[in-house]
């Protein structure tokens, strides 16, 4: 049971070394429903570690939600690597079922992209399944755009959906 109280207290904090193993079940947890990530279950956790503390050790933009200890949600922007695309980031973020709905995403994705601002980001995008409307909505809300429609990009338990294409460019970051 969630109670209000634990959406209120909810900490937002960059995420760090020792949030690894509790951020890789939620991730387990968001992957397994199947519906709305690029994988059906976490990797492993060794994986997960090794990919988290790369992002850590460059200063890529990462937060985690924690209640009680546990993260309940994450949100995190990877830098692109080859050098005609490291102004580009690539967002994700999943927050688990019972703290869907209740403003913890739009804290989540709002200190993320503020800590990519200051980091330099020119261009940072992503993609989400056609039929994610609570996503959707919260990126639009965040001020991404849409710049296109994969059709039939995504097969998950025998059927096909498109996925749409969203960014945001920096132009002020574009400038410097
Ligand atoms: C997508 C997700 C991160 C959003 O986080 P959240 O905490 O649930 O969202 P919020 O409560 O901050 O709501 C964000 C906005 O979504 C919209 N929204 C909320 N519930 C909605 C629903 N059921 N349907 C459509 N839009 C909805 C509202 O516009 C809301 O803003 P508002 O209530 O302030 O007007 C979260 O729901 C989630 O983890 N979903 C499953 C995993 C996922 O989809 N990851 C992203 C893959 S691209």
């Amino acid at each position: 049971m969630v109670d209000s109280s634990d959406i209120e207290t909810a900490a937002i904090a960059p995420m760090t070394p020792g949030d690894i193993e509790s951020f890789h079940r939620a991730l387990d947890v968001v992957a397994r429903e199947r519906k709305y990530l690029s994988f059906l279950e976490a990797p492993p956790l060794d994986q997960v570690r090794s990919f988290a503390m790369d992002r850590i050790g460059r200063g890529d933009p990462g937060f985690v939600a924690v209640v009680r200890g546990e993260v309940v949600g994450w949100c995190d922007i990877s830098r692109h690597d080859r050098l005609i695309h490291a102004h580009r980031g690539s967002l994700g973020m999943g927050i688990v079922p019972p703290y869907r709905g209740r403003g913890l995403g739009l804290r989540l994705i709002n200190a993320t992209l503020a800590q990519a601002r200051r980091a330099g980001f020119v261009r940072i995008e992503l993609s989400v399944h056609s039929d994610n409307a609570r996503a959707i909505s919260l990126y639009d809300k965040v001020g991404f755009v849409r710049e296109g429609v994969q059709s039939d990009a995504v097969h998950i338990d025998g059927e096909y959906r498109d996925t749409i294409m969203m960014a945001i460019v920096e132009r002020e970051n574009a400038a410097r």
